[in-house]
């Protein structure tokens, strides 16, 4: 298999991820707790807000990870504003973009910066219930078993190569705020996990299928 994580890295020196958010970024607190300048030698580089409201940017700033904001109202195209963005996150030494609650649609131009380096986390068991509204989705169509993916991202929506998955069972009483609860409980420990796993370098590319993710305990 290729590897796409951190293996040509010398033991000092520190994986830096750059972490996208929109709103409460509950995610990216769970990767502060458990990587951010712990044992894996891991770092958060910077936390890029596209809306300057965003309750994650404070976070971070708690935390002592420097912040940027680049709303999209400032741009007039999207390729324009991911390209500010991406010029931010390659000056700042990036090896991973992880997208954690960040509501926009990332460009083609963004992704080519950044090939195989670029990580969504998605509150359904894809590819059943793709886009923006998973959860609500799940539950009018009355699905009996959901779940959390974390997965690379490519050009299409919600499509790219599956890292990580765990199925959460839907409750007959369940409402959208509490399985939202029980959802995030996995997300918490799935993309920490995940980011752990492609910057040990133990997350691959299978030769004979690119779309299939090999990690090395399988
Ligand atoms: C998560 O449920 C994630 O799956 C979705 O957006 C939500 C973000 O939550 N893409 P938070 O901002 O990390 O609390």
């Amino acid at each position: 298999m290729s590897m796409s994580g951190g293996e040509d890295r010398s033991p000092e020196e520190k994986f830096r991820l750059g972490v996208l958010i929109s709103g409460s970024g509950s995610n990216l607190q769970s990767i502060i707790d458990r990587l951010h300048q712990g044992p894996g030698n891991i770092e958060i580089a910077v936390v890029i807000s596209d809306n300057p409201g965003a309750y994650g940017l404070k976070r971070a700033e708690k935390a002592g990870i420097p912040t940027a904001v680049y709303p999209m109202s400032g741009y007039s195209s999207r390729a324009a504003h991911d390209l500010d963005m991406a010029e931010e996150l390659a000056r700042r030494g990036v090896d991973l973009v992880v997208l954690a609650g960040y509501m926009l649609i990332v460009t083609s131009e963004f992704l080519q910066r950044f090939p195989h380096r670029v990580i969504n986390l998605h509150p359904s068991l894809l590819p059943a219930f793709p886009g923006g509204t998973p959860i609500e989705d799940t539950m009018a169509y009355g699905a009996r078993v959901t779940g959390v993916t974390v997965h690379f991202v490519d050009e299409g929506t919600d499509t790219g190569p599956i890292i990580l998955q765990e199925a959460v069972d839907i409750k007959y009483n369940d409402t959208v705020e509490s399985l939202r609860e029980r959802i995030h409980k996995v997300e918490h420990r799935l993309l920490p996990d995940a980011v752990q796993l492609i910057a040990s370098g133990r997350a691959g590319f299978a030769s004979e299928n690119p779309r299939r993710v090999i990690i090395e305990s399988d």
